[in-house]
């Protein structure tokens, strides 16, 4: 619910579990008053803060005399939603725009609004849908342009959550130049906060970094042309001494593939400031006369209750609100993949045999990984070339064979990538980036194809539709196997290099828009090297993302943990492989806590794995929807702090719920755990005995994990009728 009180100039945007509420103050400038739980209405008053006496006087030039603002604010220490860039605001402003006379001044100041039932519509691009949100739509003007913005914020009425982002439309004669364009700031009053946040690299992604807001900027970013293994684009900060149930937190994501930047800025006033979105580094965007520019949308998620309340928030509304896929809510099939079992080495006959050896583990969807196009062997050749390799495979006898047997038929492609060895290449060498230099930089033989360039998206769209087309593909592995090294395009001007990224990041959606609208039932996972680019503007096209090319339990689990803070179990993709870390069976349960599926060589299991693998195909088809994707999560233990982890998973009516415990190798593990998000009047029946819920929600479910390798618990309760 979004209200507006004409007389105070004050708006409020409320669900009534949280508020937001924003004045428009007498220099026409948005001023937030309170962002936090449920407010009824705060005193306006507590608004002004005098702090030493900071810029409240100004100059009036019509009269000649020193005035104060009616308001009394300060430029310097208020709280805005759209700080100003220079006149007196030290903190980072959130836009910049460069006029056609060189001047950096950039100051919005409040026109008019709207207030409207759901959220921003947009044709093309990621963005939130649904019609439980109410949104406000501020439009505001450059003091020294006719450059506009429409600000928009929306409420969600289901979950504690807020988008923002930004829309320019520039309305005057000259260009002007975007030379920063973040979707959001949040200014706080205090910078009492840590900051989380999730680094890594290939293999190893998601750790995560916690640390106090210090006095002085931190950024938080990605400049590697995709959101990256190196730092993830979902971020929290939390209250001191808040956990997993109490504190206040606030978490953010940006629904955003490419660079992204997050700044948090603090000085000696002790205030914090916070602002994300598209990364300003080397970015430069001509917006001429009569064009219009959006901002990714970014999402804002509010809890008062702890860590868990916020990742749960983002879990649902992801879910329901931000992934595109039709068929989210329904059961999703088995998926093997041939990569860590065969990589490039296999031919017909023996991904047949795959086929069925992988029938036996239950798998309904097989995926040929990496290596069946051109003539790709290994990873120097072929990428850009996506037709057949025939000489190696008769794909159209394996889609068919796999048809034959009732399972759906999936194929692996790397749109945006190109090898120097390669038809494409020999051809089209312009496509390709970083070809103007004298020594191109390789990463795993390949090049970035640029996607900045519609003709280059046309004609990787046009071969991959002649496959789709001639073979039935019902799943695609969409895989991005390096970062961007190169800031320059061939395809535009000298004038518009600053928008080379974006771009870029524009035309990848672009494709997937295209294929997915050719082929609709086509369901699409996304991977860069694993989990290099797991972010929100992939999951809108794709429900699930690969997390990570590390499949061994005692990293995997860190990973899993921590992604599913800001993300649903259902988009972490993982799967059961051939790891010599621990059971098959101990192994399924990890993946269990992910979208679940196989990876590795089926042939090389023993009867007593096979029927391990197969002891657990009933609680995925059972319980994997209602539980495991659409349960409410709760994160008890991290494995960061701990030698252990352990989540819990409870069903929408309280009737099931299961836990895992994973405890590193080398201790044994003798602990008490406190459940949560039980019927505490209900018995429960589990592998482990009868409990009262309310019992266990009183650290009393006893795990005891004894032998030295690493080992992983998991325990299923129902509740007794
Ligand atoms: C990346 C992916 C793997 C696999 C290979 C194929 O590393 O993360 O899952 O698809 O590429 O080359």
């Amino acid at each position: 619910m979004i209200t507006f009180d004409k007389e105070a100039n004050l708006f409020h945007l409320t669900n009534k579990s949280i508020s937001l509420w924003i004045y428009i103050n007498s220099e026409s400038l948005l001023e937030t008053v309170y962002f936090g739980k449920y407010c009824e209405r705060p005193n306006l008053s507590s608004r002004v803060k005098d702090v030493d006496n900071c810029t409240t006087q100004y100059f009036d030039q019509k009269e000649g005399i020193e005035k104060t603002f009616k308001d009394n604010f300060s430029i310097k220490s208020s709280r805005f939603e759209i700080g100003v860039h220079n006149g007196g605001d030290n903190r980072p402003a959130p836009i910049i725009v460069q006029k056609n006379n060189g001047m950096y001044d950039t100051n919005f100041q409040y026109v008019s609004h709207k207030i409207y039932k759901g959220y921003p519509k947009y044709e093309n691009g990621p963005h939130v849908f649904g019609m439980d949100g109410d949104t406000l739509e501020i439009l505001l003007k450059d003091e020294f342009s006719d450059v506009y913005i429409k600000y928009n914020i929306s409420i969600s009425s289901t979950s504690d959550v807020i988008v923002k982002n930004v829309e320019f439309i520039n309305k005057g004669k000259s260009k002007v130049n975007i030379l920063r364009a973040l979707s959001m700031s949040l200014d706080l009053d205090d910078c009492e906060y840590k900051i989380h946040h999730f680094y890594g690299n290939w293999g190893n992604e998601r750790n995560e970094s916690v640390n106090d807001v210090i006095v002085g900027e931190q950024i938080i970013s990605s400049n590697y042309g995709r959101s990256s293994h190196e730092d993830n684009p979902f971020v929290f900060i939390t209250s001191k001494n808040a956990t997993y149930d109490e504190g206040e937190v606030i978490g953010f994501n940006l629904v955003y593939s490419g660079n992204f930047k997050y700044s948090f800025y603090s000085d000696y006033l002790k205030k914090l400031r916070v602002s994300l979105g598209i990364n300003d580094f080397d970015f430069n965007w001509v917006l001429v006369s009569g064009a219009n520019f959006v901002c990714p949308q970014s999402i804002i998620s509010y809890s008062s209750k702890g860590i868990d309340s916020m990742s749960q928030n983002f879990h649902k509304f992801i879910r329901n609100n931000l992934i595109s896929y039709k068929k989210i809510s329904q059961y999703k099939p088995i998926i093997f993949n041939s990569w860590e079992g065969c990589m490039f080495d296999f031919n017909t006959e023996s991904i047949l045999q795959y086929v069925d050896a992988s029938e036996k583990i239950g798998s309904e969807l097989f995926v040929l990984d990496d290596g069946w196009f051109g003539k790709r062997k290994d990873v120097n050749s072929s990428l850009g070339d996506w037709f057949i390799f025939e000489e190696k495979i008769d794909l159209k006898k394996v889609e068919e064979y796999v048809h034959s047997k009732k399972m759906k038929f999936g194929l692996w492609f790397e749109p945006e990538m190109v090898s120097f060895n390669s038809d494409l290449f020999r051809t089209h060498k312009e496509y390709a980036l970083g070809v103007y230099r004298k020594h191109p930089i390789l990463h795993r033989s390949q090049l970035v194809l640029d996607f900045s360039s519609e003709e280059v998206v046309e004609n990787i769209f046009s071969q991959i539709c002649k496959v789709l087309d001639y073979i039935k593909v019902d799943y695609i592995k969409w895989d991005m196997n390096r970062d961007i090294k190169e800031h320059y395009s061939l395809f535009l001007g000298d004038e518009h290099q600053g928008e080379m990224l974006h771009r870029y990041v524009l035309g990848y959606y672009s494709l997937l828009e295209k294929i997915l609208n050719k082929y609709p039932n086509i369901m699409i996972e996304g991977c860069a090297s694993g989990g290099g680019r797991f972010d929100l503007g992939t999951l809108y096209y794709c429900p699930q993302i690969w997390a990570s090319d590390m499949s061994q339990p005692s990293l995997r689990m860190i990973n899993n943990f921590n992604t599913s803070l800001g993300y649903p179990l259902s988009t972490i993709s993982t799967h059961i492989n051939n790891s010599i870390e621990t059971s098959y069976k101990e192994k399924g349960y990890l993946a269990l806590f992910g979208t679940y599926g196989y990876e590795m060589n089926p042939l090389m299991l023993t009867e007593r794995e096979i029927s391990e693998i197969n002891s657990l195909i009933n609680v995925y088809k059972n319980d994997h929807l209602s539980l495991f994707e659409e349960g409410t999560l709760y994160h008890l233990v991290s494995p960061e702090q701990h030698n252990f982890m352990a989540m819990e998973l409870v069903n929408a009516d309280r009737t099931k719920f299961v836990v895992i415990v994973c405890k590193k190798q080398g201790i044994r593990l003798s602990e008490k755990l406190r459940l949560k998000g039980l019927n505490e009047s209900s018995k429960y029946k589990s592998n482990i005995g009868v409990f009262a819920g309310k019992f266990l929600q009183n650290r009393t479910l006893d795990i005891k994990l004894e032998s030295d390798n690493l080992e992983i618990g998991f325990y299923y309760f129902e509740m007794v009728k």
